[in-house]
């Protein structure tokens, strides 16, 4: 795709993946984009590149509005290899001067590739590169989401360059907030803090208090993935201070895995119960066709979390053991709980599940209902009666 200039002489310069689907196990079901910058100034600094199959394309792209052996420096802020993987290529094209990057990003760009003598400048929180018409503070982000994480401020056009920071993972040709629908583009900006920092949310509570003690404000976040924020800056800064607050409405997720449909029934009867008279937003996911992606997004803002799985051979059905072990990596604090499920001959599930939610630190407010093989009326009224209990617990906050 041709580069955009998104202020005078500061450009887009990334490349579009319209066919990823799977991000470190992560469901990303429309793509994503790898953005890198350039300024073309007095001296020329490109910021971040692309995945390293799409090296020939970015170096095409670059190559309409400068000639890469011109630019003179080149910024690395996040080593991960979806924004260092096309640096070996673009390193022999451009042969910059300095290639800046923090000390922990040099160590981790020597782990990942082969990089002798590359001119290697590590740089420090607040270490300013003056480039004559523009100045660049960088700016730690450690832990947002790698070690080595780094930030870069284009202090005259106020961008904050913010690596996967504010991204989303969504393929388009339109490259800012305002021309795509918001809907869309808040629900993948969700998606990406719950799949990527809904861990690292301590941190992210830092960068932003950071930020504000800079009295940096930007006017563009000029995200590596996704659309550019130009329009809605306070939107999607409000959204990263709930979000990483892990601040939770009145709302549940109910996620089950089922073998013949008890564990499913019992997963609605109990929704019906927390739904009560429509006070409290409650959604169902059956793992057959939810991704677990999509059911932490929904999670990120839900205050109770209830799960459910038949038995199978003793254990959790494999989805549901998928989606909890995924879960417990990210993380989420604050959350109450319960669990259910039905067995044959081994009462043993819904144990095991509240186990499981204990460890992730989540509050089981009930000892959970488990049904021998089918639900009866009565079963019915007990998984209602969970309902309501979660509901009240909601409620009170
Ligand atoms: Fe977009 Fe952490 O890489």
């Amino acid at each position: 795709m041709r580069p955009i200039e998104i202020a005078k002489n500061v450009y887009w310069v990334g490349a579009v993946d319209w066919n990823l689907r799977d991000f470190h196990g992560y469901q990303t079901e429309k793509g994503s984009t790898y953005n890198a910058y350039l300024i073309k100034g007095e001296k020329a600094v490109l910021f971040d590149t692309v995945k390293a199959d799409l090296a020939d394309q970015f170096l095409n792209s670059l190559s309409m509005i400068i000639d890469p052996s011109q630019i003179d420096y080149i910024v690395a802020n996040h080593a991960e290899m979806d924004h260092t993987g096309a640096l070996p290529k673009v390193m022999e094209a451009v042969k910059p001067e300095k290639l800046f990057c923090t000390a922990k990003g040099q160590q981790t760009i020597e782990a990942h590739l082969p990089c002798d003598g590359w001119p290697f400048a590590p740089v420090k929180e607040g270490d300013l590169l003056e480039l004559g018409d523009k100045t660049i503070e960088f700016i730690g982000s450690p832990m947002l989401h790698w070690p080595e994480s780094m930030v870069s401020h284009v202090r005259e056009d106020n961008i904050l360059i913010s690596n996967d920071i504010f991204g989303q993972h969504w393929a388009t040709s339109e490259r800012f907030d305002d021309e795509v629908d918001p809907g869309e583009l808040h629900f993948q900006a969700a998606k990406y803090y719950a799949n990527i920092f809904l861990p690292m949310s301590a941190g992210m509570r830092k960068f932003l208090a950071k930020l504000e003690t800079k009295g940096i404000a930007p006017a563009v976040l000029a995200t590596d993935h996704g659309l550019i924020w130009r329009r809605d800056i306070a939107g999607i800064m409000r959204k990263y201070i709930d979000w990483s607050e892990q601040k939770a409405g009145p709302k549940a997720v109910v996620v089950y895995d089922t073998m013949w449909g008890s564990t499913m029934k019992m997963a609605n009867a109990i929704a019906e119960g927390i739904r009560g008279a429509g006070e409290i937003s409650v959604g169902v996911y059956d793992l057959r066709y939810n991704h677990r992606s999509d059911v932490i997004t929904e999670i990120l803002d839900a205050k109770a979390v209830v799960v459910g799985s038949p038995v199978l051979n003793k254990n959790i059905l494999p989805k549901m053991a998928d989606m909890l072990t995924y879960m417990k990596g990210l993380a989420p604090v604050g959350k109450i709980g319960a669990a259910f499920g039905s067995y044959g001959w081994q009462d043993t599930i819904v144990k095991r599940l509240n186990e499981m939610l204990t460890e992730m630190k989540v509050e089981v407010i009930d000892d959970g209902v488990s049904v021998n093989y089918v639900p009866k009326p009565d079963d019915i009224k007990r998984c209602v009666a969970l309902g309501e209990k979660i509901r009240e617990a909601i409620k009170r906050g």
